[in-house]
């Protein structure tokens, strides 16, 4: 019996975002931390970012983004029949952020739950929610990427502090309408050295104790230049991957947004592609990385700046923790 291969038909009727206020330039940050502007800024394009205040938790970012990506799609609540949130600093770890902001927005009693696959979060979620929509069970899905990284950064380890951000973006899916298609995706991961990048404790593993919190295990912890190399070869491979199966090559690509990690991994990207530095949409230096959070914050700005023509070609791709990686195809 042959299976036909699932083909995605989901359409992205609005996004939103929402960084907090609070702008931490590179020269604040180096009078706290042993660094300086001009390292960060060398080794990896980063700026400045956004942290929220204590008493802001991810869901009241991605509450805002929400709505901001609702408003954009000209739907209410009531239209949303599923809500898929990526992140890896929700606001506690259950309930999952998804509900929580499903009773804030007033959408219905549907489906909410969270999914973790770190930076590649949103682009999991985009591609879960196509499936579910495909499905002809939902009708209108709104998927979210949140962060409040500023949750998990080890002040003490300069060598990941300067890195991260905290921001929401969100997007609208609808099996029919107008607006950006999706056309394609292509996700994976490997699992075999999980300790490149991970928060060692506060799970079953390791309990929060006083020995966990002695160690600093609740903070993230990151081999750097690992990930670096990583991130390059799974991003491009997925990407060339993606592209062929669907047809296209590196040529036929108009746009990229990639994962906003560092400056030098997206030119090392650019160059592995073959695609010109010209075509990636970049935000990074404002916002540093904002994990979930980093795609659709950059995909709201470059719709918002009018960049995407109608028929142009758009790829997202994106790595993180686990390792994961995930690409999708754009027919804008
Ligand atoms: N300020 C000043 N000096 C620093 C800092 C800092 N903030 N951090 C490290 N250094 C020093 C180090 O101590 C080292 O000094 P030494 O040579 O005297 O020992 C020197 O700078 C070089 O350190 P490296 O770690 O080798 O620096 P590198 O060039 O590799 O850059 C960086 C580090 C920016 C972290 C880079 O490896 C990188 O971007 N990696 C990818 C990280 C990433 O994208 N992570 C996101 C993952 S997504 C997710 O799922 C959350």
């Amino acid at each position: 019996m042959s299976i036909e291969s699932h083909k995605p038909t989901s359409i992205i009727s609005g996004v939103g975002s929402y960084v907090p206020s609070q702008v931490v330039d590179n020269v604040t940050l180096s009078k706290k931390v042993d660094t300086s502007d001009e390292w960060i800024r060398s080794r990896t394009g980063i700026k400045q970012r956004r942290f929220a205040t204590e008493k802001e938790a991810t869901s009241d970012l991605a509450f805002i983004a929400s709505q901001n990506a609702l408003s954009d799609a000209g739907k209410k609540p009531n239209d949303i029949d599923l809500v898929i949130v990526a992140t890896i600093t929700p606001d506690m770890a259950f309930p999952s952020t998804a509900c929580l902001i499903q009773h804030r927005l007033g959408i219905p009693k549907v489906a909410c739950f969270d999914i973790e696959a770190a930076c590649s979060g949103f682009l999991y979620a985009l591609d879960i929610a196509d499936g579910m929509l495909s499905s002809g069970r939902f009708k209108c899905a709104l998927v979210v990427g949140a962060e409040k990284l500023s949750s998990i950064m080890d002040w003490e380890d300069r060598t990941t502090c300067v890195l991260f951000g905290d921001g929401a973006g969100a997007a609208v899916l609808t099996n029919s309408g107008e607006g950006p298609q999706l056309i394609g995706f292509k996700s994976g991961a490997d699992g075999s050295n999980p300790t490149l990048l991970h928060q060692p404790a506060g799970g079953s593993l390791e309990p929060a104790s006083m020995k966990s919190l002695d160690a600093r295990g609740h903070f993230l912890k990151m081999n750097g230049r690992e990930i670096f190399k990583s991130a390059v070869r799974v991003m491009s491979t997925a990407a060339r991957e993606l592209l062929s199966e669907n047809g296209f090559s590196v040529d036929d690509v108009d746009h990229i947004i990639p994962h906003q990690a560092n400056a030098r991994i997206v030119e090392s990207l650019s160059q592995r592609l073959a695609i010109p530095l010209d075509k990636f949409f970049c935000n990074l230096d404002k916002y540093g990385n904002t994990s979930a959070a980093s795609i659709p914050i950059a995909f709201d700005e470059a719709t918002k700046a009018s960049i995407f023509k109608q028929g142009q070609l758009g790829l997202f791709v994106a790595f993180g923790a686990g390792l994961t990686w995930s690409a999708v195809l754009v027919r804008f």
